[in-house]
């Protein structure tokens, strides 16, 4: 599991006997503004309620949650980031047969897989990395799933469903009776148009959104997520399910203030577009990377090169992501967090130096 995910800085700094603070990450697509103010205040402020149990019920961050989606409050799960609801919703949905994208985030597959549940794939790179909603729904009829799990955007891809596709499968789901997992952990940074199914909770009884707090935010090390739907049998089993206090006090503080800092929800927002826009532009112009279009806070690409990127990179400071152990790819891909402007300018200057020095790449 542990070579799977990207942001595993300690163990690569290890292996190349470099100093953690030598290697810019760009394997962990976490917000380049790095840990609000309003945050880094709660927790400081607050240290001393550690002496403390949470409050088991966790009421008021279940409740700031429900005010920042406009549902109830009995609609929310929260959970030990993102990852914990992943590996609890196996335990309380009966699933068989499940759809899901090749590449996609590993852990539903390797949570699911645990309960037994088989897996069909749709093929993005057969599909040149478009996600054609017909063809899915196809997939599904065909391969009679009973469930199917969707990252949007999807990880490692970067794109988002336009809504109207979004909803074409949500009508397919509650009406063929097949249950939803959508996985919104990077919707916080899209920002043209809302793409969330999270209106749509009342009406789709089959509706599971899974988010995360901890790239938005910037907090992976702190942990949170939450899981919403109207499927209110499904939380009360989950509440039954998962161990008393399976959230920190701090991290139950940090949920409930950032989901009010709007300020830096903005912020957050425009810098990501304009870095993303700037990466884009400059990687485009390398004639050993393709890049695909990206809507979030990270970028995928083809690499055409010769030589190993990331092991080149490693060796300039820079971690990056290489996609190979992710399931569907014939082809060498790598995948990069969107990061400050200093550290993005570096990145693209030490990619452009590498393809000149080594003229075979
Ligand atoms: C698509 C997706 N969902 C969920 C997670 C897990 O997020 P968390 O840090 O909240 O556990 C990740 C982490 O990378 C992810 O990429």
């Amino acid at each position: 599991m542990f070579m799977q995910h990207g942001g595993n800085i300690l163990e690569i700094a290890e292996q190349y006997g470099l100093a953690t603070q030598d290697i810019i990450d760009f394997s962990a697509n976490i917000n380049p503004l790095g840990i609000p103010e309003s945050i880094k205040q709660a927790i400081i402020q607050n240290i001393d309620q550690l002496k403390h149990y949470p409050d088991i019920r966790y009421r008021e961050l279940t409740e700031a949650i429900s005010q920042y989606h406009n549902c109830l409050a009995s609609q929310v799960f929260v959970g030990n980031g993102a990852a914990e609801i992943i590996y609890s919703l196996p335990q309380v949905l009966e699933t068989q047969k499940m759809l899901v994208l090749a590449p996609t985030f590993s852990e539903y597959e390797s949570a699911f897989s645990q309960t037994g549940t088989e897996f069909s794939y749709y093929s993005l790179e057969d599909n040149q990395f478009n996600l054609s909603i017909e063809q899915f729904i196809e997939q599904a009829k065909l391969a009679q799933v009973d469930s199917i799990c969707l990252c949007n955007p999807n990880n490692p891809t970067g794109q988002v469903l336009a809504k109207e596709d979004s909803l074409r499968l949500l009508d397919f789901c509650q009406q063929a009776n097949i249950l939803l997992v959508m996985d919104e952990a990077f919707m916080d940074f899209i920002i043209d148009e809302e793409c969330s199914l999270a209106d749509y909770l009342d009406q789709y009884s089959q509706l599971y959104i899974v988010r995360s707090l901890t790239k938005i935010f910037a907090i992976p090390g702190l942990r949170l997520g939450y899981l919403l739907t109207s499927n209110e049998l499904v939380i009360d089993q989950l509440n039954k399910t998962c161990p008393p206090w399976h959230i920190n006090t701090l991290a139950s503080l940090a949920g409930q203030v950032a989901l009010q800092d709007k300020e830096y929800l903005e912020e957050s927002l425009s810098y990501v577009k304009e870095q993303r826009r700037y990466l884009i532009k400059e990687l485009s112009t390398i004639s050993t990377i393709e890049m695909y279009p990206s809507d979030t806070n990270f970028l995928f690409f083809k690499w055409l090169g010769n030589v190993d990127l990331r092991l080149e990179l490693i060796s300039n400071g820079y971690l990056i992501r290489t996609c190979e152990t992710f399931k569907g790819l014939k082809e060498t891909y790598y995948r990069i967090a969107v990061r400050t402007h200093e550290e993005n300018k570096g990145l693209v200057k030490a990619i452009q130096e590498i393809v000149h020095e080594k003229s075979d790449c």
